[in-house]
Order: structure tokens, then C-alpha cells, then sequence
């Protein structure tokens, strides 16, 4: 049934309390100040997931936790492994549906990785044909493929990913670009090209994914404009 009196209620608050203005200055001043707050040992700098380092915002982790619950993938590829924090809170949501397994790229290898029978460590560039030919050899043709791209944040490395990477993931699946918010989106206006730039570009060329803004729900995400589901 709809309740009436919580829309109006909603609507009042809205219009009165935080205008839309006033809502975009929030939630644009608070990601600036729990980004940059690595500087005080705060936020994206003292994330952990049981232990092991991870360069993910929270908020993000439980889109994450519902894209999964939703999509039920059996397999997750993530380039960018860095400490294996975000490979093991995606092996232990795996482990939650009782499905699913972790393909996690790197060019480095970190010390103390947490070893998990459902994560898989690759190491190389992604984009290298080495690396692509072994994720091809891990992917069966009908498994449900889940996208995160985490690696060299450049706008030309990831359109270079986008463009492989787009091909696992069939109708209905998401790619995850992470960190468009860098290059003044709003965070680190000086990084230069980046992430966002290259969804932009990947957008123009293939018309088979949009944006799904409803993943940004909770207002701070690292990930504008980068959750990208395939829509044919
Ligand atoms: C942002 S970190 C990954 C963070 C990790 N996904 C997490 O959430 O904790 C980026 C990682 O990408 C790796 N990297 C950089 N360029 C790469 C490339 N071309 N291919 C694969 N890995 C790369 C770096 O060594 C680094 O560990």
C-alpha cells in the first residue's frame, strides 16, 4: 500500500531541508573529506576486510554485497588485486552463496596474499595477451561474469580493459569501473585522465552497456558513472 503521509513527508524534507543544491555541496564535501582523510590515517587508507588492506570505500563493498546476492556469478574477474582484500571479501560473499569463484589480475605480487580455494591469482598486465589467454581458459562459454576493473587507474590502460574485459560479461551483467572519481570527479583534480574519461569513451563506441546510476543509492561512491550494466 502507498504511504501517502511518508511522501509527503519525503517530499517536504526535500524541498525544505536539502534542496537538491544543498544535497550535491554534502555529499561532494564529504567524499573529499573521507578520500582525502588517508592523510590522517582515516577512511580509504585504513580499510580492512579480515585483516588485509583494501583500497574500497564501504559503501561500494555492499553494492557489491547485492550486485552478487542479484547476479549469483560463477566468476568474478578483478584487475587490481594489490593486497588480495577485495579478492577475499568477494571469495567470502562467494562463499556465502555457495558459488562462485575470484580471477584476480596484478603486474605485482604482494607478500602475505590470503590464500582462498576460491581465488585464483594471475600475474601480469591485464591487458597483456599472456593474461587474456589464461582468464579465456578459466571462463566457460555459458558462466555468468562478473566485471571489476582496479588496476592502472589511466583513461588509456582502462579503455584498453574495457575493450577486452566488456566481452565476458553477458546481457543483464555489470562491469565495474573503479575510481572514476579521480581527475576532479571530485577527488584529485590533478591525476589527468582517467577512469571516468575512459567510460565516456567506451560509452560512445558500444552501445550495448549503459550507466546504472540506481547502484549510487547511498550518495558517496568512488565509482561514479562506473557501474555499467549490459543492456543488450
Ligand atoms: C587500486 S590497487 C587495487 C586495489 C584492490 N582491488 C583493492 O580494492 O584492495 C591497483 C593495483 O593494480 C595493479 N596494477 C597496475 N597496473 C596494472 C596492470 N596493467 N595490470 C594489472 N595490475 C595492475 C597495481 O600493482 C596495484 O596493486
Amino acid at each position: 500500500m502507498i504511504n501517502w503521509f511518508k511522501i509527503i513527508q519525503g517530499l517536504i524534507y526535500h524541498r525544505f531541508y536539502i534542496n537538491p543544491k544543498t544535497e550535491k555541496n554534502v555529499v561532494r564535501s564529504f567524499h573529499e573529506l573521507y578520500y582525502n582523510s588517508t592523510l590522517w590515517n582515516k577512511g580509504l587508507g585504513n580499510t580492512h576486510w579480515f585483516g588485509i588492506k583494501t583500497l574500497k570505500c564501504p559503501l561500494d563493498c555492499w553494492i557489491y554485497q547485492e550486485l552478487i546476492y542479484k547476479l549469483k556469478p560463477d566468476i568474478i574477474i578483478e584487475c587490481g588485486t594489490f593486497n588480495g582484500g577485495s579478492a577475499l571479501y568477494l571469495a567470502g560473499l562467494c562463499d556465502l552463496l555457495n558459488k562462485g569463484k575470484v580471477i584476480t589480475i596484478d603486474t605485482d605480487s604482494y607478500k602475505g596474499k590470503p590464500q582462498h580455494k576460491r581465488i585464483k591469482y594471475l600475474l601480469g598486465m591485464s591487458t597483456s595477451d599472456k593474461i587474456v589467454d589464461q582468464v579465456k581458459k578459466l571462463v566457460r562459454p555459458k558462466d555468468r561474469v562478473l566485471v571489476i576493473l582496479d588496476s592502472d587507474h589511466s583513461r588509456d590502460n582502462v579503455i584498453k580493459e574495457l575493450r577486452i574485459y566488456n566481452k565476458f560479461v553477458p546481457k543483464g551483467g555489470y562491469i565495474i569501473i573503479e575510481d572514476t572519481n579521480i581527475n576532479g570527479h571530485p577527488v584529485r583534480p590533478e591525476f589527468g585522465p582517467g577512469p571516468m574519461e575512459a567510460v565516456e569513451i567506451f560509452l560512445k563506441e558500444n552501445k550495448d552497456f549503459a550507466i546504472d546510476k540506481s547502484q549510487e543509492k547511498f550518495y558517496l561512491t568512488f565509482n561514479p558513472n562506473g557501474y555499467l550494466r549490459r543492456i543488450k
